[in-house]
């Protein structure tokens, strides 16, 4: 039987991304990272379409040449449709098309937040691989999103929960912005937290029914601790930067889990995953694992390099849909927001 070989396409926020995957199996994910927002303290759209614009051909080129596949071996190209930036995804967008068009291929729309849950599926070739089993819960946090999924099939996910004001990445992004530390602040704040007291500060956690999450009254809270200390000590955010982030990033994850829990044992489900650029946090890799024990479920923790933005996980996405025909036409267009 011939071999199904998939080019997958990620540009939906900051990060260029190319993989290719053959059976369910990655050959390669290279990914061309964006320095030019740093000094902005966020992604500038117009700058992230452009650095896009310099880099796809480039990354794809690479992506086949690790993978060492030619181009008229490829069976499809699989790209983000959508949700992230438009002038981002239209690159992508665009570059996907021409591409099918030249070599004549299928085309498959990959949903980015569906690719997230699904990046559990890649494999990498190793022998000791688990992928969770359908019906799972999915946890996906990441800067723009904040849900639980309860993924039913690879194209059947019903989100249960999620937030209603800020995404959790966001709450860890906007707090360390206000301690001065370097954007994306997750990771900053990650590794601070390692010598910091997570029980030194205290925040409010939000009190909303159901699955749903709420970080906006974390932000605020922090806020106003820091801004009635520093009225007392200007230097209280550098004496204290260890202990904020350690207590800031236990509230975020007790807050995650604890709906998580919820939900889990409402809906008697014990296959257990995470997903998203937070899914990289240490203290919430830990509590899944703690929880894993505790409450008995089989937890799924994603490696590093598929917790960000990826484009083997397009891949794997697009390597499920093609093997259920499931293409797009040339005239779909890129979608910024889920309900778009
Ligand atoms: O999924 P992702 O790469 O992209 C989008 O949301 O578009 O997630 C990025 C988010 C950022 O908010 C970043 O601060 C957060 O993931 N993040 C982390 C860590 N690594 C990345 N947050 C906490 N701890 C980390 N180690």
């Amino acid at each position: 039987m011939n071999s199904t070989i998939i080019l997958g396409i990620e540009s939906s926020c900051d990060d260029t991304s190319a993989a290719v995957i053959r059976d369910g199996v990655m050959l390669s994910n290279v990914i061309a990272s964006q320095a030019v927002h740093t000094s902005f303290g966020g992604v500038v759209p117009e700058l992230a379409s452009r650095a896009h614009q310099l880099n796809i051909i480039p990354v794809v080129h690479e992506a086949l040449k690790r993978a060492g596949i030619e181009k008229s071996e490829l069976s499809a190209i699989a790209f983000t449709r959508g949700p992230g930036l438009l002038g981002s995804l239209l690159v992508g967008t665009s570059f996907a098309k021409g591409f099918a068009q030249a070599l004549n291929l299928p085309l498959v729309d990959v949903n980015h937040l569906q690719a997230h849950v699904l990046a559990h599926y890649i494999s990498e070739g190793k022998p000791d691989e688990r992928r969770p089993e359908f019906p799972f819960l999915c946890l996906l946090v990441s800067g723009g999103n904040s849900q639980i999924v309860l993924v039913k099939a690879y194209n059947d996910m019903e989100v249960i929960g999620q937030t209603i004001d800020d995404a959790a990445g966001e709450a860890f992004d906007k707090c360390a912005k206000v301690m001065g530390l370097p954007y994306p602040g997750g990771p900053h704040i990650d590794r601070l937290a390692k010598e910091g007291n997570p029980k030194a500060f205290t925040f409010n956690k939000p009190q909303i029914p159901g699955y749903n999450y709420s970080f906006s009254g974390l932000k605020t809270s922090f806020l106003y601790l820091l801004r009635d200390k520093i009225k007392e000590n200007p230097n209280f955010v550098e004496e204290n930067l260890n202990d904020l982030c350690a207590s800031l990033q236990a509230t975020v994850v007790d807050i995650l889990m604890n709906k998580l829990r919820k939900a889990a044992s409402e809906l008697n489900i014990r296959q257990v995953a995470v997903a998203g650029g937070v899914s990289a946090n240490s203290a919430l890799r830990q509590a899944f694992l703690d929880f894993g024990v505790k409450h008995n479920w089989e937890v799924y923790i994603p490696p590093f390099a598929f917790t960000t933005d990826n484009a083997a996980m397009i891949a794997i996405t697009g390597y499920f849909k093609y093997q259920h025909n499931d293409f797009c036409s040339i005239e779909e267009v890129p979608f910024a927001r889920v309900s778009d």
